[in-house]
């Protein structure tokens, strides 16, 4: 079978690199991908935010059998539904219950009322009473414009002061565009044992019937080592996650994962695909920060590389709902991945400086997140850049493994935190 991936970066190539791996699969098509995806993938400049164009792509390439819709964009305009609509089989959730991202007011707004534990909040479309609500509330306090932002609209804001100019930013000035219309204004969450809080993502499959948890893992949001800096799109993961035993397991399954599958069917938008919940560990039990209709990035390139089942097999399971029919099997032991960015990420930064890559250990692997070729040059082409993954048996052996060999690689302005996988006392 030949397969089409829409996306274009680390997380794209884990999932490609999984997908190369499958018995049934023949050929893959990337759109757009980038230079490492095209060692595996036969990349197509096509803009995939351009739903007709897609769907004149894939109508006319007659081999093309099914297509994996990796990022939240195209999802939440639509593209599953212009595909589907056009006979095709597809991976990922349709435009209205991708909406579970897309909207963090509508997200909020269904957790609270199927009872899904989550932050306190209200959600505000007018700047003054939103401030009003600031100004009465207790710090810090969470901004968040309500649409997509590239895992940038969230602010965490200490005082007044800050959260002023927060809710100048994301509604007058619209930093966010068009996500920033309305805002959510959240209880600050935290962790039950360590501050800042203790975040878990849990990617799960699901064809609306089902939900299977893949291993959970811990992303690195903030910018700089000790969780300083901006929030970015992920910093470095790793998984297992240190604190998340089969009794907080349990709980999530029965307390959000479960509840939020038939939530999303008593609101007439069945999910299926890949859906990602944000979790922390409180005071009071594990809550949902945020959900994501897609995998993880970072995530899925420490999470799939331990995916002992033929991904393509439970894709297919998903379209066909009948994911309750297979068994998912993990490889037991550790995955740490790190992030090489471009200086000045998350704000702005240079493309186009040549990468040098060494001889890397042969079980290191990296994935190309913003990267091109030019004139057989590799450059880079985006804010992260590469992540190098390794596995161990324990999470400090991965992690050094995968340290080790960032040493051999260097781009100008190439930052990195030195700190992943140390956190939640992480040990193996
Ligand atoms: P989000 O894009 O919603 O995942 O938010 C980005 C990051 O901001 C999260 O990963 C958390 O680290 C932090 N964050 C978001 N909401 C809260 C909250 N209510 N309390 C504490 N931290 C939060
Ligand atoms: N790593 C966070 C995300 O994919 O949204």
């Amino acid at each position: 079978m030949n397969v089409l991936v829409i996306g274009n970066g680390g997380r794209e190539h884990a999932i490609i690199a999984a997908l190369a791996k499958s018995p049934t699969v023949d050929k893959i098509y990337c759109m757009k991908g980038n230079a490492g995806i095209a060692e595996l993938a036969e990349c197509v400049d096509v803009d995939y935010l351009d739903l007709k164009a897609v769907g004149d792509w894939v109508d006319a390439h007659k081999d093309v059998e099914y297509t994996v819709i990796a990022p939240d964009d195209p999802l939440a305009l639509g593209l599953a539904d212009e595909l589907e609509s056009r006979g095709h089989r597809v991976f990922g959730p349709n435009k209205k219950a991708a909406e579970i991202e897309a909207s963090k007011s509508f997200a909020k707004n269904l957790m609270k009322k199927y009872g899904i534990p989550t932050a306190a909040y209200e959600t505000f479309d007018d700047y003054e009473k939103a401030l009003a609500y600031v100004e009465k509330g207790k710090f810090p306090v969470v901004l968040k414009a309500d649409g997509l932002a590239l895992g940038k609209g969230v602010l965490i804001c200490e005082n007044l002061e800050q959260a002023k100019a927060g809710l100048k930013q994301i509604m007058l000035d619209k930093a966010f565009g068009a996500a920033g219309n309305t805002v959510v204004v959240e209880e600050f969450l935290t962790g039950k044992e360590f501050t800042p809080g203790e975040e878990v993502s849990v990617l799960t499959f699901t064809d609306g019937k089902t939900i299977v948890p893949m291993l959970a893992s811990c992303d690195h949001k903030r910018a700089l080592d000790g969780d300083k800096g901006l929030n970015t799109g992920g910093m470095g993961t790793f998984t297992p996650c240190p604190f998340y035993d089969d009794e907080i397991s349990d709980e999530v399954m029965n307390k959000i994962l479960l509840p939020t599958v038939r939530a999303m069917n008593a609101e007439g938008r069945p999910f299926k695909g890949v859906l990602y919940f944000g979790l922390m560990r409180t005071p009071d039990g594990m809550k949902v920060v945020e959900y994501n209709s897609r995998f993880g990035d970072p995530e899925t390139q420490v999470v799939l590389p331990m995916l002992k089942t033929d991904l393509m097999e439970i894709f297919q399971a998903v379209t066909d709902e009948r994911l309750a029919d297979i068994d998912i099997e993990w490889e037991s032991g550790a995955c740490v991945c790190v992030v090489l960015a471009s200086g000045g990420y998350p704000q702005s930064y240079a493309k186009g400086k040549e990468i040098i890559i060494g001889d890397l250990d042969k079980d290191v692997f990296v994935y190309h997140a913003g990267t091109k070729r030019e004139g057989g040059v590799l450059k880079t082409n985006g804010g992260r850049v590469l992540n190098v993954c390794a596995k161990g048996k324990t999470i400090a052996e991965a992690r050094e493994k995968a340290y080790k060999n960032v040493e051999k690689i260097h781009f100008d302005g190439m930052q990195y935190r030195k700190d992943i996988g140390i956190k939640y006392n992480a040990k193996g």
